[in-house]
């Protein structure tokens, strides 16, 4: 059965001595949560993050990298490189990363495929624009998004894949999607991967949802039936509201 996940994605927030003592409070806070746990730092902190977490349950992500194994790319990280310091999740595919670094599907698609051939797992991120919801486009928008990135799936890749509907227009905004708004989305995401991969790999894949998630709504998002937790950007950012809002799953 598929997993609930609150993973915080602290984008390029905390510098070395701010990673070690955010860490260090949600160790002293995290035990008995039956939860999974990821916390996604910046590239210059994820060494020092796997090592303070670890013997314990949070999980350490990396917040993008790039398709080629290694080369002349300046600036770039690749898979191997993230597995070489226990990294074995990535997170790709984020609008931050598509509007502001020009990443397309093709491109997103070639990088869920690196991901794969190093065995990693992958927090793949989606969601339409404003303009797209209000023409009513966001479903179609999702869809091809989805299509463009995955279809070259086979079943077992699976395994390796959590999805995150993250609206853009709920973004950092305070402008949370309602709950059945998130709802209608992850059942027709569901919906999807249960005609074009099977029922046994839609009833398995977590989907999270991302986009303004705060202590005060997450317990009413997490409550709908194919909500299986959060991708957390600004809330991730202090231990008390991130174990807020892991609590907001029942805890041990
Ligand atoms: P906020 O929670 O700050 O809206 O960010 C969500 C996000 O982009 C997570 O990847």
């Amino acid at each position: 059965m598929r997993k609930n996940i609150v993973a915080g994605n602290w984008k390029m927030n905390n510098d070395l001595s701010q990673t070690k003592s955010l860490i260090s409070d949600l160790l002293t806070k995290v035990s008995g949560t039956e939860t999974k746990v990821m916390i996604a730092p910046a590239f210059t902190n994820l060494h020092i993050a796997c090592e303070l977490t670890k013997q314990s349950p949070i999980e350490v992500a990396a917040q993008n990298m790039h398709f080629a194994e290694n080369g002349a790319y300046t600036g770039e990280v690749s898979a191997s490189m993230l597995k070489s310091i226990g990294v074995n999740t990535v997170i790709l595919g984020h609008s931050e990363r598509r509007a502001q670094f020009r990443e397309d599907d093709a491109i997103l698609a070639k990088k869920i495929d690196a991901a794969l051939q190093n065995d990693m797992t992958i927090i793949f991120c989606f969601g339409e624009e404003l303009e797209d919801r209000n023409s009513g486009n966001h479903f179609a928008i999702v869809k091809s998004q989805l299509k463009n990135a995955l279809s070259h799936l086979e079943t077992k890749d699976w395994e390796n894949i959590i999805l995150a509907y993250e609206p853009v227009w709920a973004i950092g905004t305070g402008v949370t999607a309602t709950p059945d708004q998130a709802q209608e989305m992850h059942y027709f995401v569901r919906k999807m991967i249960d005609e074009c991969v099977g029922g046994h790999v839609a009833d398995n894949t977590s989907v999270l949802y991302g986009g303004s998630v705060k202590p005060d709504n997450a317990k009413e998002i997490f409550s709908k039936s194919d909500v299986d937790g959060g991708l957390i950007g600004g809330a991730s950012l202090n231990a008390d509201d991130f174990m807020t809002i892991i609590d907001a799953f029942n805890r041990s």
